[in-house]
């Protein structure tokens, strides 16, 4: 499977400079966020080499299930590597894109999902629509949705958007994508953050059905 940017080079040098110290707030807003219980099951799409697999595996227990989908079999390479370092909760790991519904149909395994992270991923789809409607497919009535992705700063931030936009360019999204625009208006009971004048935007809320 083609994967551009995300193949084993990447993937070994990720973790290094993907500049967790700006990023990592996303996560750390958008997990607790979720409310996940212990004994659901929540999608990780776009889980890349799994920054955001232990703190899901520790809130979902023992009983309950992460799967991290990415298209990209070295990311998944290396979010396997951590995972053994991690053992209070069980995971799965599925290689193939968010917008292939077979793809979410192998990563759901007949069940629902009671919750779903993007993490600086669904930048990366062509179009943000087609793949959250796909993923959408696989989410109970009444699930948790996060999405944390990127936009330029603004503000007395402004000086840092040809920072922000290199790392975009070199990870492979569009800064000017805005994704949660896409899946927001699809929710309920909605928060939302922002971090680094901007560049860092943060949507939680609950899916109908
Ligand atoms: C910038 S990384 C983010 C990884 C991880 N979510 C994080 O927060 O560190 C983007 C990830 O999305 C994956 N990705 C991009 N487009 C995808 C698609 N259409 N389907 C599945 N995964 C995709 C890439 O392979 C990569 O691992």
């Amino acid at each position: 499977m083609s994967v551009g940017r995300y193949g084993p080079l990447t993937a070994r040098a990720y973790d290094l400079l993907s500049g967790e110290p700006v990023y990592v707030v996303g996560r750390r807003l958008a997990i607790p966020a979720l409310g996940l219980r212990p004994g659901e099951r929540v999608l990780d799409v776009g889980c890349g080499t799994g920054l955001n697999l232990s703190a899901l595996m520790h809130d979902v227990g023992p009983t309950g299930l992460v799967v991290g989908l990415d298209r990209s079999a070295a990311m998944l390479g290396r979010a396997g590597r951590r995972r053994t370092r991690s053992h209070d909760g069980r995971l799965r790991l599925v290689e193939g894109d968010m917008t292939d519904p077979r793809a979410l149909v192998e990563a759901a395994a007949g069940r629902a999902f009671d919750a779903v992270l993007f993490t600086y991923s669904l930048s990366l789809a062509p179009d943000p629509g087609p793949a959250w409607r796909a993923v959408r497919d696989v989410l109970r009535s009444g699930a948790r949705v996060g999405v944390v992705d990127m936009a330029r700063p603004t503000g007395n931030a402004a000086w840092a958007s040809p920072l922000a936009q290199a790392a975009c360019w070199l990870g492979g999204a569009d800064i000017d994508a805005h994704p949660w625009t896409v899946v927001e208006p699809d929710l309920s009971g909605t928060r939302s953050w922002s971090r680094w004048g901007g560049h860092v935007r943060v949507c939680v809320g609950t899916w109908g059905g």
